[in-house]
């Protein structure tokens, strides 16, 4: 589902997804039900962000004749987890799409500046002016890690980008549709607003945290 005011947005509204992020949220989940519902969750938001995914033809035999299928170029795809928690996306994803390339991107937000310090920084060498990027990240909070991403695949020749994430804040989703309008984001949640610490409620809490139990 596409939302009017929020035109980079897709929400997937499907009813597993609401079920397993539901209990995503919840404060009782422990860290490895915690991790597992974020692999399940990225896999089927994958599932929604490669609808247009560009495929080639290929040609089998049935048991019975031949036919012209599809296939899709998997090693054109580039999963890009932004470290730490979007590594938690990254094998769900790689189930559906066995082929796909792995970069990773070190980013973490100044406590009190909320801005995003880049670390880390290693991709694949792909053509990227072809590439599917799918960045990888559960929390699109102020918006300045996924904005910062972009900016750093874009910078190294990235033409086609998208965002795949769990849970979003309006205020997210503006500033990185400002700043990279040609972005699109798939998320299970547009949630009501952050907190003065840059939090989003109602949220999940800190993604990192739970998925790696360091809290
Ligand atoms: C979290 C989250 C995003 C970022 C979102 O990471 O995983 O990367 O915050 O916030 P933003 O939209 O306001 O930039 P964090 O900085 O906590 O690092 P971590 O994954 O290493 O814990
Ligand atoms: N990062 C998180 O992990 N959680 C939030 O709510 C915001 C940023």
């Amino acid at each position: 589902m596409a939302t009017d005011r929020f035109p980079t947005l897709t929400l997937c509204t499907h009813p597993l997804v609401q079920h397993k992020l539901t209990l995503l949220r919840d404060v009782a989940t422990p860290t490895r039900e915690f991790r597992l519902l974020v692999d399940e969750l990225a896999l089927l938001v994958a599932y929604e962000a490669t609808r247009d995914l560009p495929t080639a033809t290929r040609e089998v035999e049935t048991p019975l004749e031949h036919l012209t299928g599809s296939r899709i170029l998997g090693d054109q795809v580039v999963l890009v987890p932004i470290l730490r928690a979007g590594l938690g996306m990254v094998d769900g994803i790689a189930q559906l799409i066995p082929t796909a390339r792995v970069g990773h991107i070190g980013l973490y937000r100044n406590e009190e500046t909320l801005e995003p310090v880049e670390y880390y920084a290693k991709l694949p060498a792909v053509d990227a002016a072809t590439a599917s990027y799918m960045i990888l990240d559960p929390m699109l909070a102020t918006g300045g890690s996924a904005a910062a991403a972009v900016s750093l695949l874009k910078a190294r020749g990235a033409r086609r980008v998208r965002l795949l994430c769990l849970v979003s804040a309006p205020e997210g989703v503006r500033h990185l549709a400002a700043a990279h309008p040609d972005v699109p984001v798939f998320t299970c949640a547009l949630d009501r607003e952050l907190n003065e610490h840059g939090y989003i409620l109602p949220g999940l809490g800190d993604a990192g945290d739970r998925l790696f139990g360091t809290k």
